[in-house]
């Protein structure tokens, strides 16, 4: 099992390149088999969860060719059958959104309860109260999800709660319906209005993604289009976090600053400084970050996805902060991590109490999930001393070239498969 080895204490210093936002590019490559004509997709970031979700497309039928690293051209045409393989999606979250292309195009699907991340209980009512109320009859049987209608009509739906998941996923399916469909309490996430925007590429009629009201027109069919996927808010932040961390200075390229305003916000009261460029943010951080609370929310509020990377940063800070988690309730597993390697952090329920160190050390620690994985890579740029990451296939799930990304920031950190690598590195880096 690979893991990473840190040597930490290094400032970050330089610039890096943001890629496609994962959570954006799962809906959109899953929407592309919807046309039977070629769309192709640009800046395509190249993690597991893509890869994975693309090898499922291709045993639909679907015909998938990659033209470069970050593009691929789909042929949905060619679609055989509508039931997704167990073996091939378990690992993916996202599984789900092939549930509202494939019932959107086919008026039928069958899809297996999705996997991903272990971040707390995760239901899916949201999506199947959608796809009834536009006239499926939904089952769950043997572990799949099964959707199946003669006729779909558009509908007026109130989502119970905020669900970027359920969003996406009814407007695919009711962009095919016969008719008028309202979401109202729908996200406001960028990657719903990236979802929107390709969707309507291909012809969908689609108004109000990125406000709490979306209006979709149902349309007969879709054509081809050329369509590039938004930079990635997440891995921007990581960065962003990670620069603070290590008192760095780092200048992240091809990003939408207006995405990045919650943490931007978050970076300012904790003393760091932000530059905002038209496609690009520079983060300089020269002293030791302040105290501050936060509490995740549905977009524009901080987002869930931030929530361990900011931690591991105010767990160095000056003074107590409260992290709340208020979309995910098992969110704060990497606590136990940070602990180990210093940190001073209590958590009550949904609150995380972080009384700052001065310092933390390297220690060998697990990432517990995508997120928190990158939360302890920042702790271990920052600590003193070596810091080793175990599980890094959570983190390899939405982070392209983690590892080769912060070395080129300057950072110590390797990819290492056996006992002797680490020992390699250790003696390569003193
Ligand atoms: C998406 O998950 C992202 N995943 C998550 O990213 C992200 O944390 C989350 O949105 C919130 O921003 C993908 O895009 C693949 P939700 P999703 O539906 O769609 C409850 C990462 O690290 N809910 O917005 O599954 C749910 O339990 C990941 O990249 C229902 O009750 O999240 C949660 O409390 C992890 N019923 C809240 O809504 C439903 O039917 C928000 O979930 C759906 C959701």
């Amino acid at each position: 099992m690979e893991q990473y080895i840190i040597k930490g204490g290094i400032p970050l210093v330089g610039e890096v390149e943001i890629a496609g936002a994962k959570n954006a590019a799962l809906p959109i490559l899953s929407a592309a088999i919807m046309s039977d004509e070629t769309v192709t997709l640009e800046n395509l970031p190249d993690v597991n969860d893509i890869n994975v979700l693309i090898e499922s497309i291709e045993k639909i039928g679907a015909h998938v060719s990659r033209v470069d690293r970050h593009t691929v051209k789909i042929n949905g045409s060619t679609i055989r059958n509508c039931s997704v393989d167990y073996e091939s999606i378990k690992k993916i979250r996202a599984s789900y959104y092939l549930l509202g292309a494939l019932l959107g195009k086919y008026q039928e699907a069958e899809v297996p309860l999705p996997g991903g991340c272990n971040i707390g209980s995760r239901p899916i009512d949201q999506h199947l109260k959608g796809f009834r109320a536009i006239g499926a009859d939904v089952n769950i049987s043997r572990g799949n999800i099964i959707a199946k209608c003669e006729r779909m009509t558009g509908a007026h739906i109130f989502l119970d709660v905020v669900s970027v998941g359920a969003t996406i996923n009814i407007m695919m399916a009711a962009s095919r319906a016969e008719g008028r469909t309202i979401i109202e309490n729908a996200a406001k996430e960028p990657h719903v209005v990236d979802a929107a925007n390709f969707l309507n590429s291909m012809g969908a009629d689609i108004k109000g993604a990125g406000t709490d009201v979306i209006r979709i027109k149902g349309v007969p069919k879709f054509h081809g289009c050329t369509y590039s996927i938004v930079p990635d808010m997440i891995e921007a932040g990581t960065y962003m976090f990670a620069a603070a961390a290590t008192k760095g200075d780092v200048v992240l390229k091809n990003v939408i600053p207006k995405h990045l305003e919650a943490i931007t916000a978050k970076l300012n009261e904790i003393g760091c400084e932000v530059e905002e460029g038209d496609d690009s943010v520079r983060v300089v951080a020269s002293k030791r970050v302040r105290r501050t609370h936060v509490k995740t929310l549905p977009y524009p509020g901080y987002p869930t996805d931030m929530q361990p990377q900011i931690s591991a940063v105010l767990a160095l800070g000056q003074g107590t902060s409260i992290v709340t988690e208020s979309i995910f309730e098992n969110r704060f597993k990497y606590v136990d991590e940070l602990s180990r390697m210093g940190a001073n952090i209590k958590v009550e329920g949904n609150t995380a109490i972080i009384d700052g160190v001065s310092q933390l050390t390297g220690a060998r620690v697990s990432s517990p999930d995508l997120r928190a994985g990158a939360a302890l890579v920042i702790a271990g740029l920052a600590a003193d001393g070596f810091t080793i990451v175990d599980d890094i296939v959570y983190i390899q799930r939405g982070y392209e070239d983690f590892d080769a990304k912060l070395r080129a920031l300057g950072a110590e950190i390797r990819t290492v498969n056996s006992e002797n690598e680490i020992r390699r590195f250790e003696l390569s880096v003193g």
